[in-house]
């Protein structure tokens, strides 16, 4: 049954102050860098093939930070090369900080920024629109398979856009985060099946282990501080709730029964730890790397 709360994603000013709080009461960006810069550089160095000039494809690049660093690593590894770089966004206000933070930052004349300020099926439709037959060497979708309506398909379409020795990275939330668990209690409850999907690495992993697809996998332990969940009336509590829900003004749109359920199973020891009076949901997120169809 389909979810009939309304999804957090439709009102992009409230999700975004709702990300902006979880990033900063969760170790997500950190946990990424450390990744970015420990494992990344690895990954990256066999992509390119050895050619002067690389594509990369961002999707769902929110305010780029990520993006950057990882765009960084890329060049540090091939140096020399210059880069075009495709930027998937549909929220106008994360686009805008994108391009705000390129105009600011010095060193980047090496790297074409192309904005696309759309969906990832709007992309896929522009590019099978105008029979595009440029092939891109390092595509990523960091935590945003959750937005598109079958996050198979969106897989297929952006690898068979990877040249030789084309990269496929994807974050999402692990199977074993207090994410996983959540979801597979409450998805049909929380999740809109046409926009929002409670889908984690595991998910993916299977999805991709039933078509003999063969990838590299890496988990990140992460965690969230959602004390402020459990204080009834907190805004900030309300935000954070909200972004774990997925669900637009969670608190007061969902049925007592179930927000007496999500509340009770996010500080549930299989979430949730409490240390020093503050409850610490467990984030990990899972990172898969997928190959250019060969
Ligand atoms: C959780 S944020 C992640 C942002 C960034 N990748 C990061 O990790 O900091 C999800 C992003 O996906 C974008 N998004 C939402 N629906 C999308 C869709 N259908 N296609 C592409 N991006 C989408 C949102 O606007 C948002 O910027």
């Amino acid at each position: 049954m389909a979810s009939s709360l309304k999804s957090l994603v439709h009102d992009d000013s409230r999700y975004q102050k709702s990300f902006a709080l979880f990033l900063e009461r969760s170790s997500e960006h950190q946990c990424m860098r450390d990744f970015i810069h420990n494992t990344l550089p690895g990954i990256l160095a066999s992509v390119g093939d050895g050619k002067s000039h690389l594509n990369v494809i961002g999707v769902g690049s929110g305010s780029g930070e990520i993006d950057l660093e990882m765009i960084s690593k890329l060049c540090l590894k091939h140096p020399g090369v210059t880069v075009d770089n495709e930027v998937v966004e549909p929220s106008s206000q994360q686009l805008h900080n994108y391009r705000v933070m390129v105009s600011q930052k010095p060193g980047l004349d090496h790297i074409k920024f192309n904005w696309n300020k759309m969906t990832a099926s709007e992309f896929e439709d522009h590019w099978k629109g105008n029979k595009m037959t440029q092939k891109a060497d390092f595509i990523h979708m960091i935590q945003m398979l959750y937005y598109v309506k079958d996050p198979g398909a969106t897989i297929s379409f952006f690898r068979s856009l990877l040249d030789k020795n084309g990269k496929l990275l994807i974050i999402l939330v692990s199977g074993e985060s207090g994410w996983g668990k959540l979801w597979r209690s409450f998805a049909s409850q929380l999740c809109n099946s046409d926009i929002s999907q409670c889908v984690t690495t595991g998910d993916i992993k299977s999805l991709l282990d039933s078509k003999g697809v063969s990838y590299q996998n890496y988990e990140l332990p992460s965690q969230m501080d959602i004390s402020e969940c459990f204080t009834e009336g907190d805004e900030k509590g309300e935000l954070l709730l909200d972004f774990l829900t997925e669900v637009q003004d969670f608190s007061k749109t969902a049925s007592p029964e179930l927000r007496t359920g999500v509340l009770e199973l996010l500080r549930h020891p299989d979430c949730s730890i409490e240390s020093n009076g503050k409850v610490i949901f467990n984030n990990n997120l899972g990172v898969i790397v997928i190959d250019q169809l060969t």
